[in-house]
């Protein structure tokens, strides 16, 4: 056992459920072989309105809300949206998706941003609020370009791998200025 499975063994005896095991125990909708990453926020108040389809990848700090009480005060009432996020969605990091949006399949969202409306099928989108950057067929021949000719690594290059500080310091290296893939 290395040291990260026995940080992730320490762990899991205090927080016995992934985040994506305590959400759908919890209710939420999540189809099958999803990834809810570390401090993902699923509007648990709402949550039945929320719907995940399958092989979605939800990053780190993304929030997801099905209610905006900036009525509530006004109108006594707090507004409410179903919100779809369809199989093999990437939703990018500390992203926030409003109520009311469909995120159609194969869809990436980058980074950082706010899905205000919903998005179409295979496509990609970014920015505050999202606007389409290309189509995921445009985004794919461009990452295949790029893939063919990158240094890339294997498993036993990540932490689940154990990566030894001389792989660390040989990935650094390899990269350079450039874009790398890994397992
Ligand atoms: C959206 C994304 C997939 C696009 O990838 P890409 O096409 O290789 O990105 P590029 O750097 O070539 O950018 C293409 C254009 O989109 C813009 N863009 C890229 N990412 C953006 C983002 N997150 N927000 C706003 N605009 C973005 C770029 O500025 C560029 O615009 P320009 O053509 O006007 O200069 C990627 O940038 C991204 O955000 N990935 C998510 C990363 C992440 O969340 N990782 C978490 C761990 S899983």
């Amino acid at each position: 056992m290395n040291i990260r499975q026995l940080i992730s063994s320490f762990y899991r005896l205090f927080f016995p459920l992934t985040l994506e095991e305590m959400y759908r125990k919890m209710g939420v909708e999540i189809g099958a072989n999803c990834k809810i990453q570390n401090g993902v926020v699923i509007d648990y108040s709402h949550y039945w309105h929320i719907t995940i389809g399958n092989n979605v990848t939800i990053a780190p700090h993304v929030h997801i809300l099905a209610h905006d009480a900036s009525t509530k005060l006004h109108l006594g009432y707090t507004k409410i949206g179903n919100v779809t996020i369809s199989d093999n969605v990437f939703i990018g990091a500390r992203s926030i998706v409003l109520p009311g949006v469909t995120i159609g399949r194969n869809s990436i969202v980058g980074a950082g941003s706010v899905v205000t409306r919903s998005i179409p099928a295979n496509s990609v989108w970014a920015g505050n609020p999202t606007k389409e950057i290309c189509t995921l067929e445009a985004y794919l021949t461009k990452q295949n370009r790029v893939f063919e000719s990158a240094p890339k690594f294997g498993e036993e290059y990540t932490l689940r791998g154990n990566i030894s500080n001389k792989r660390k310091m040989e990935m650094r290296n390899a990269l350079g200025d450039k874009f790398g893939f890994v397992e």
